[in-house]
């Protein structure tokens, strides 16, 4: 089993530094950095057109950097192109299957390619599930099972690091699901890195450890999703005159939301507010720290551009 505690101490296995893509007179990717380490989910938020397929295809080699470099388990991908693609497995936009061909074979297929035996076929297809079906045809699959067969295609070359382009796309629920835990799984017991963007805000807070945040090409934040939740702290009053509380506490700012007060304080500041409402014949219902979810973090730092 792999140790997560032993993270910090690693090196990453997915470095990105600076990387820029200009196309035409537009920066699609603007001096984007982050690192990867083993044994963590990343997640790569950002609403549609923010420049994630781009990223992804640089990482992976399908496009070369106008600036900046990447390094995957210590291979400059640029330089050292075939082993540093030798620890990645990717799916870039939708999985590459042949419909008409069974899971089996497009594994098959795969595997030619890369040395791989009937063994790593059914490592793979049981790793994601897909045992049972995998002499189906992969046009009867649903939608899911193709990404879970895409997923086990990436899996054949035992790769140290996955990169997922939106791999919940499209999913119902339940398939959204099966994504998530086989990916916490593939970090948690595998050490694997995985890299997974997304635009779908609640599913990276519940899948990743660490999340980086692009926005029209360049990375607003990067943090563990605990970080970058809890790091704008408020407190939060619940009032029986909300418009006068305002009034009262107006110097410190408040925002109102529904029949609460959000004031940019921490909890220790509440007791002179609370003797002063109480004094002014404002009922005190509830004071609570309010903490800021990811979604109100992403709407904040984008401007108030919205991501479903
Ligand atoms: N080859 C290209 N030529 C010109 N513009 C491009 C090219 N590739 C991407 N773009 C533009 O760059 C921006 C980022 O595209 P990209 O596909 O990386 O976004 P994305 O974050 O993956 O979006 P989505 O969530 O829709 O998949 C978009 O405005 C897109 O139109
Ligand atoms: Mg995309």
């Amino acid at each position: 089993m792999y140790n997560p505690r032993s993270l910090s101490t690693l090196t990453p296995t997915l470095i990105a530094q600076h990387l820029t893509k200009v196309i035409g007179d537009r920066t699609i990717v603007d001096d984007v950095s982050f690192e990867v380490f083993a044994g963590e989910v990343f997640g790569f938020l950002g609403p549609n057109g923010a420049g994630k397929t781009t990223t992804i295809r640089m990482l992976v080699g399908l496009i070369r950097p106008t600036a900046g470099r990447i390094l995957i388990c210590g291979h400059d991908v640029q330089h050292q192109f075939e082993q540093a693609m030798r620890c990645v497995g990717c799916i870039v936009e939708t999985p590459d299957l042949y419909r008409f061909m069974t899971g089996r074979e497009n594994l098959a297929h795969f595997a030619r390619m890369l040395g791989a035996g009937d063994d790593d076929i059914a490592r793979v297809a049981s790793l994601v599930n897909l045992s049972g079906r995998l002499d189906q045809r992969v046009g009867t699959y649903s939608l899911g099972m193709r990404q879970r067969l895409g997923i086990a295609q990436a899996m054949l070359g035992e790769p140290r690091v996955l990169i997922l382009d939106e791999p919940a796309n499209g999913l119902d629920p339940a398939g959204i699901r099966e994504i998530r835990e086989l990916l916490r799984e593939l970090a948690r017991t595998r050490g694997m890195s995985v890299f997974v963007s997304s635009h779908l805000l609640a599913e990276i807070e519940l899948t990743c450890d660490r999340v980086a945040i692009i926005h029209r090409g360049r990375l607003l934040r990067t943090g563990t999703v605990r970080d970058l939740i809890s790091s704008r702290r408020s407190l939060e009053l619940r009032v029986g005159d909300v418009p006068r509380a305002a009034g009262i506490l107006a110097d410190h700012q408040p925002t109102i939301e529904g029949d609460c007060l959000l004031l940019p304080l921490d909890e220790s500041a509440a007791p002179p507010l609370i003797a002063a409402l109480t004094e002014a014949g404002i009922d005190v219902y509830r004071v609570a720290p309010h903490r800021q979810t990811l979604e109100e973090m992403f709407i904040e730092a984008t401007g108030g551009e919205t991501v479903d």
